[in-house]
């Protein structure tokens, strides 16, 4: 554990590319892996939870080969080469890569061990063990269905349909990989919409994906099973989720005016600016393009005064990883800001609506939390900070409270810089290359 300091910066100024798009990167992986023939892959995040899923797929199998920074080259093994893998796959930190693979194993005749760090060992799996059982899997688990576990793969698994009870683009991902070597139609009716990088990079492999509006409003994706998929070469957009934290501390430090370069701005990923905006936020999209599927721009942020807003529930499946620094944003603006529905906040990488309302409360911040509903008193300028910050192995709290002391009277100090290697590795770097004054700290 590297502890780090984050001190009064002045303002940030400058250019920089936010790392590759942690969701794309798994899919990219998983998905090349599977599909006939080498695949190029650009701009993949080298961080540890997508490293993860590269060792997991190489030991199912695939040839996965790193040739420069963000290159990679994938020789797919077709889907039904999967190989059963020799030891236990340890997916670390990762969440997304534990229930994705899950998924694609479970309609396999293999049987595969997962497990994780603290982290993931405490976070729920019977989300998606619960489908993969009426595909035909068999799933051994811990109490509550936690890792370690064992996912034995059905022999002749079946096409199902599935409404899913949360929001999760995990379990949706993992009921349509499961599906693509089931015969017939796999579909995920989804009442909510959840980001759509899964349907997005089975459509660019070959697949056969629709998706319609349900009589109740709600989305079904069909995903036909079975499909020839094909190496195709893509470039991995960048991250909004991790351009988060320089965009808003951007916008915190006065004087300020940063160039995020490459921000993947799928519609199902940018609540957290539509909210900014509705702070008072000075930022914009530019240069729009398109890679691999996924629609991309460049965000200019200048520094702007923030007001308090009220974030509604059916907004949190599009920003569900941006509150940790929404509420860091909430605590320096004017006014109170209300966000609800964040129920799902308690299963992340940490009990995350705790994480953010016992550091806040730690840095003189006033919160409340009614239920789901997290309420910030906002400072209308610098929050006093000079607290200790327990990451507990959640890289997305130590980035938001490092963003913090950026922003406090008081350095803030976070007990462990080396979880922000799951998504941002380089972010200090990237930080104090704008202006920002980040260092170890004495354990
Ligand atoms: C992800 C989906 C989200 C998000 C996670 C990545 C994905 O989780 O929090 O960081 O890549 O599908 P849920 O789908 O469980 O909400």
């Amino acid at each position: 554990m590297t502890p780090l300091t984050s001190g009064t910066a002045s303002a940030l100024n400058g250019r920089l590319r936010a790392p590759g798009d942690k969701s794309v990167s798994h899919r990219a992986l998983i998905l090349g892996a599977l599909a006939i023939g080498r695949t190029q892959v650009s701009g993949l995040l080298e961080g540890e939870d997508v490293l993860r899923s590269a060792a997991a797929m190489r030991a199912l199998g695939a040839g996965i080969e790193r040739s420069s920074e963000g290159s990679w080259t994938i020789d797919g093994i077709g889907l039904s080469g999967l190989n059963e893998p020799q030891d236990v796959l340890d997916l670390g930190n990762s969440g997304t890569g534990a229930r994705l693979l899950m998924g694609l194993v479970a309609s396999h005749p293999i049987t595969t061990f997962f497990t994780g760090d603290t982290s993931l060992r405490r976070r729920p799996m019977a989300r998606v063990a619960e489908p993969l059982e009426r595909i035909g899997a068999r799933i051994l688990a811990r109490e509550g269905g936690r890792m370690p576990l064992a996912v034995i793969g059905a022999c002749s698994p079946l096409p199902i349909v599935y409404r899913l009870p949360v929001a999760s683009a995990q379990v949706k991902s993992a009921v349509l990989l499961a599906g693509l070597n089931a015969p017939g139609e796999t579909s995920v009716i989804e009442p909510q919409p959840t980001r759509d990088h899964s349907e997005h990079m089975l459509r660019h492999f070959g697949a056969a994906v629709s998706s319609a509006e349900e009589p109740d409003g709600a989305r079904r994706i069909t995903l036909k099973g079975q499909p020839e998929l094909r190496a195709a070469d893509l470039a991995v957009p960048g991250d909004p989720s991790s351009a988060a934290f320089p965009a808003v501390a951007a916008l915190l430090l006065p004087g300020s005016q940063v160039v995020i370069e490459g921000v993947g701005v799928n519609p199902l990923r940018t609540g957290l600016y539509d909210t900014l905006q509705a702070m008072g936020a000075e930022l914009h999209f530019g240069n729009a393009r398109v890679a691999a599927g996924e629609p991309v721009a460049d965000l200019t942020l200048r520094a702007s005064a923030l007001c308090g807003v009220e974030v509604p529930a059916d907004r949190a499946p599009r920003m569900i990883d941006e509150y940790p620094i929404l509420a860091v944003a909430a605590a320096c603006a004017r006014g109170r800001t209300v966000m609800h529905g964040l129920g799902e906040l308690r299963v992340k990488e940490s009990d995350r609506l705790a994480a953010v309302a016992q550091g806040l409360a730690a840095c003189g911040v006033s919160v409340d939390v009614v239920g789901d509903t997290l309420a910030v008193e906002g400072q209308g300028g610098p929050p006093p900070g000079g607290a200790a910050i327990a990451t507990k192995l959640d890289h997305r709290i130590a980035m938001a409270f490092l963003v913090l002391g950026m922003a406090a009277r008081q350095p803030v100090r976070v007990d462990d810089g080396d979880t922000i290697a799951t998504s941002f590795p380089g972010f200090v770097a990237a930080m104090n290359g704008l202006g920002a004054a980040i260092a170890p700290a004495p354990a």
